[in-house]
């Protein structure tokens, strides 16, 4: 594994620091905090695949995940994706969303009684599970965000971000604004000792990713873009490491995990969901989509093409370093 340090890539040689701040040139010196090869990373997923014998690995349950969840050994949980539903009265099949009913699968389980309620006792089971440097991301439509950030405060947890995911096609208004972002947050068990993984330069808090249309797929209607997943994962965890999601669906976050060096283990109360959960779980290799974090950044040449200026100063640098 490659381990470089914020302060090393920030802290520059007393030579540089008395030189003037040139826009972007930051951008060609920085390397993901942690990396791994592909080697490094298989090596990891089956190393701690044998390390967890008191728990089922790379399983879903389907069960209600607050029950489940109390089974979970403490201190074994790296990173938990949790996708709650709304507390609308939703039954992923209104007309409004223009789907062919055919395809939404039956008995999306909505919140029966008070949201407040099942979100605090579902949230008030992580910390137990979580180890000392595990974080969380849940994500939640802004009419119930509310009840979740309580739910998350009086867990202990420490909120870090708020980030917001903008999709491009909220459902159409005629007398308000139509919404087309959901809240993601990023929670911490500790704030000094959390892992994060910055694996891009200046990775913001508002993420722009479309949503598919699925057309003609069997479905659960509310399935979230894999990529938006993966970059929960791929920030806050270690190959080899196990997310939990408490709220499994279609089964998105056991495809993001597996694919990229990751355990999984997840609850979901509708049995119908089964088949569609293990299909898509199985048409997924481990690592299948895992390159080192470095080859994902902008080559030289881009950042090249993008920011000119910096290009000429980082070029001039270089050749001065080498004499
Ligand atoms: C918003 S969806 C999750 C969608 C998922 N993130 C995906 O990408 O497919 C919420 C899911 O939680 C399930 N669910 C609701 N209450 C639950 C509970 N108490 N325990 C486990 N699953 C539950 C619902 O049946 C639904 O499939």
């Amino acid at each position: 594994m490659t381990v470089h340090s914020e302060e090393g890539e920030e802290k520059a040689p007393a030579r540089r620091r008395s030189r003037r701040y040139i826009p972007n040139l930051a951008e060609f010196y920085f390397k993901p905090t942690c990396d791994w090869t592909i080697d490094e990373a298989r090596a990891l997923y089956e190393a701690s695949d044998r390390a967890s014998d008191d728990l089922e690995l790379n399983t879903v349950f389907y069960e209600d995940c607050i029950r489940g969840m109390r089974k979970i050994p403490e201190g074994s949980i790296d990173l938990v994706i949790a996708d709650p539903p709304f507390g609308i009265d939703f039954d992923g099949k209104s007309s409004v969303y223009n789907r062919d009913e055919r395809l939404v699968i039956e008995d999306y389980e909505e919140v029966n009684g008070s949201y407040t309620d099942f979100t605090k006792r579902w949230i008030s089971e992580l910390p137990r599970a979580l180890k000392a440097d595990g974080s969380v991301y849940i994500f939640s439509g802004w009419t119930n965000l509310e009840p979740v950030l309580r739910g998350a405060r009086e867990a202990g947890l420490t909120a870090l971000n708020h980030i917001v995911w903008h999709y491009p096609f909220g459902v159409f208004t005629k007398r308000r604004f139509v919404s087309s972002h959901y809240h993601v947050l990023l929670l911490v068990m500790d704030s000094r000792t959390y892992f994060f993984n910055k694996i891009e330069h200046y990775p913001e808090d508002v993420w722009p990713i479309k949503r598919k249309y699925r057309v003609g797929e069997v479905k659960n209607s509310t399935k979230l873009p894999i990529e938006v997943v993966r970059r929960c994962i791929d920030f806050s965890s270690k190959p080899g490491d196990l997310v939990l999601d408490p709220f499994m669906g279609n089964g998105t976050t056991a495809i993001a995990a597996k694919s990229s060096w990751r355990h999984f283990i997840g609850y979901e109360i509708n049995e119908r969901l089964k088949p569609v959960i293990d299909s898509e779980v199985s048409s997924v290799a481990p690592g299948e989509c895992y390159t080192p974090y470095a080859t994902r950044l902008p080559t030289i040449e881009e950042l090249a093409e993008a920011y000119p200026n910096a290009y000429r100063e980082y070029m001039r640098r270089e050749k001065e370093e080498k004499r």
